[in-house]
């Protein structure tokens, strides 16, 4: 069969291969630490669950609005407004299975063959691989350690062109966990203000903080209208597997990707909407006691990774990533990750799946017990001495 060429330019997530072969190594017996997958390890709140349960015996379980059904879109306008501080029609909001569809969608409508998208290096994979398959140049802009894994903003301005359609951001980030600065959104701002170009803003992890408040680009004067906010539940609530995210989009945007979602899912399920009120009008004490945990794993696995001869990480200040440089071990990342999975029983990803200036680092998601984050490191420290 041939299938057709654009689909050699559409990359993968490869988390989701690592998990595979990690599980496959598991039903050969063997005991593997998952620092691979980006979920958190907490069940979904109990009041959120009950809203679902509720809602199917309500039969909430046909078609329902593509875009998504009112009252959550009305109830994501108003946690909007509030955080974000501007007005937020429910009108411009779309909720999708997931918040990773609205990456394809906003991508297939925006960009083409001969349009440019600037965004940071490394990054969450599937930007780039949704760049390349629209057809539109891939350009990205490296993230420096030494800033706390931000871009240096020349930089990413001398990277701007006539053609550049698209900027991408993501802070808190994955893979660094770094978080971007006021001044550096607003330097994007006062570039993309001007111009024609769009700024895409993920903010799915604007709850994992561990100081100050979360900024989003979107706040800026003439932003509103030129932003795509892009937000979920996925890991605020630990509701990976729910399928739930959203975004409120520019005016010109909201029809092109409804009728993109009604020419693929036709719409997200009514009774995961449901919970999804739930979740944003309940309480919110498990959200703060996730990521006060998160902060004590954080703590553990970064000391732990820096007392490991040839390896030094950074904090990072928000998601729940580490993202440990290891040039000093001589390994590239894909050998290392290889390395370590097969050699210590621990699943991590080379900082290459995230682009090419990931080379030199790898990343451990500690959405794991404290109890395996220190197996792993043990693991990890006992399988480097053994490499030299
Ligand atoms: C930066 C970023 N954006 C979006 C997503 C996708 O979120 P969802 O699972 O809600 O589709 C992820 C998932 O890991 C992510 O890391």
């Amino acid at each position: 069969m041939k299938l057709a060429c654009k689909m050699s330019r559409l990359g993968t997530e490869t988390a989701f291969q690592v998990l595979a072969k990690a599980q496959a190594l598991e039903a050969k017996g063997k005991d593997i630490v998952h620092l691979e997958i980006g979920e958190p390890d907490f069940d979904t709140p109990s009041h959120i669950r009950e809203a679902a349960k509720a809602a199917l015996d309500k039969s909430a379980t046909h078609y329902c609005n593509s875009q998504g059904i009112l009252p959550l879109r009305t109830q994501i306008a108003k946690e909007l407004e509030k955080s974000r501080g501007i007005l937020i029609e429910p009108e411009r909001i779309i909720v999708t299975p997931g918040a990773k569809p609205i990456m394809f969608y906003s991508i297939l409508a925006l960009l083409q063959r001969g349009d440019e998208a600037v965004f940071p290096s490394p990054l969450y994979p599937i930007y780039e691989s949704m760049v390349n398959f629209s057809g539109a140049k891939a350009v990205p802009v490296p993230l420096r350690e030494e800033l706390g894994f931000r871009f240096d903003i020349k930089e990413f301005k001398s990277k701007i062109t006539s053609r550049t359609k698209l900027v991408i951001l993501n802070s808190p980030h994955n893979p660094t966990g770094g978080v971007l600065e006021y001044d550096d959104l607003r330097a994007i701002a006062d570039i993309a203000r001007d111009r024609n170009i769009v700024v895409f803003s993920d903010e799915v992890y604007e709850s994992i903080l561990y100081e100050g408040k979360h900024v989003s680009i979107i706040s800026f004067p003439g932003m509103k209208d030129k932003t795509i906010l892009l937000s979920g539940f996925s890991k605020t609530y630990a509701m990976t597997g729910w399928r739930l995210g959203y975004a409120y989009m520019p005016p010109e945007l909201v029809e092109p990707v409804v009728r993109l979602i009604a020419n693929s899912v036709s719409c997200t399920a009514p009774f995961i909407q449901y919970a999804g009120i739930q979740a944003l009008i309940g309480p919110q004490d498990s959200v703060q006691k996730m990521v006060e945990e998160f902060r004590k794993r954080r703590d553990l696995i970064v000391d732990g990774l820096n007392e490991i001869p040839g390896v030094s990480c950074r904090k990072p200040k928000g998601a729940f990533y580490a993202f440990p440089n290891i040039k000093k071990t001589g390994m590239k990342s894909k050998a290392l990750a290889e390395y370590l999975l097969k050699g210590a029983n621990v699943a991590t990803l080379a900082g290459s799946d995230f682009g090419k200036y990931g080379e030199g680092y790898l990343r451990l998601s500690y959405a794991n017990s404290r109890q395996n984050l220190q197996k792993a490191i043990d693991r990890i420290s006992a399988a480097l001495k053994k490499a030299k």
